[in-house]
């Protein structure tokens, strides 16, 4: 019997992949979200979450395995995030804006909820984390959905904490990576600067060696789960100061 369920989206790419891998709890139970299987030996929810039919899925998923589940911890992960279209809003194809924005900003909105309903009666210690993104918050020209989706994820995580604190358990956090050495990285620096005209910055930090590895990343993101945070927060990990004992090795 599993001891905790721990659900990642976007579990076949660099960060979320090795989220898989690095489930800090005993006997943990991983289910990746998206469309390739992923390489960690886990379970898959073959899910295109720009396609909002397939949210109901990962709801009922959700529902089905927290019912009867008496272990310790549950979470839910959400990493994946489109990397297309980098261009200015009225260059690019709409059909393809339309899956940016509804991957980017709607999924973890409503994923994220359909997590909260499913788990609200449970006993476990409960963590809903979003992945999001220094573009919240910086200008980046050619990334508009991108950024206005990350801002929107942070201030429904703003909301959601505080909703938690005064009726609910779940601690819930949206936490920035800084720059990791994954593939939506490498998609960055192949993109032309007509379309994303601060791509040099991308090329430097790759150059200088100064991507952070995924897995040090995940590390970080676990070690979260085990502080004692204000529910609600928006952390970027290169200005988070861990305890010695939580920085990873
Ligand atoms: N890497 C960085 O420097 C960086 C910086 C700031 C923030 N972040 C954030 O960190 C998170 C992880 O980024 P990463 O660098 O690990 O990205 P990545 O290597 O490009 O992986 C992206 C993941 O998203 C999944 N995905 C993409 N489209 C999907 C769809 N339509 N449906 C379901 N899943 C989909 C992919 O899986 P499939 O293709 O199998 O579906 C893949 O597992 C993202 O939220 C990103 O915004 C990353």
């Amino acid at each position: 019997m599993a001891r905790s369920l721990v659900w990642i989206s976007g579990a076949s790419g660099g960060i979320g992949g090795a989220l898989a891998k690095t489930v800090p709890w005993d006997n943990a139970r991983v289910i990746g979200i998206n469309r390739e299987r992923p390489a960690a030996a886990i379970e898959h929810l073959r899910a295109d979450l720009a396609d909002p039919s397939t949210w109901p899925t990962v709801g009922a998923s959700f529902r089905r395995e927290v019912e009867g589940f008496h272990g310790e911890h549950v979470a839910f992960i959400h990493a994946a995030a489109p990397t297309d279209p980098i261009g200015f809003a009225g260059d690019v194809e709409s059909e393809a804006y339309l899956r940016n924005v509804l991957l980017n900003s709607a999924a973890p909105q409503v994923l994220g909820q359909l997590f909260l309903a499913a788990v609200r009666s449970l006993a476990a210690c409960c963590h809903l984390i979003m992945l999001t993104s220094g573009a919240a918050q910086s200008v980046y020209p050619g990334w508009s959905s991108y950024g206005a989706g990350k801002a929107a994820i942070d201030h429904w995580v703003r909301n959601v904490g505080a909703e938690q604190d005064q009726r609910g358990s779940v601690q819930v956090l949206s936490v920035a990576p800084g720059t990791v050495d994954t593939a939506f990285q490498q998609r960055l620096r192949d993109t032309p600067e007509a379309d994303f005209p601060r791509r040099q910055k991308f090329l430097d930090l790759y150059d200088q060696g100064n991507l952070s590895d995924p897995q040090d990343v995940a590390a970080q993101i676990w070690a979260l789960t085990s502080l004692d945070l204000e529910n609600g927060s928006v952390i970027d990990l290169r200005k988070l100061d861990l305890p010695q004992s939580e920085k990873p090795v």
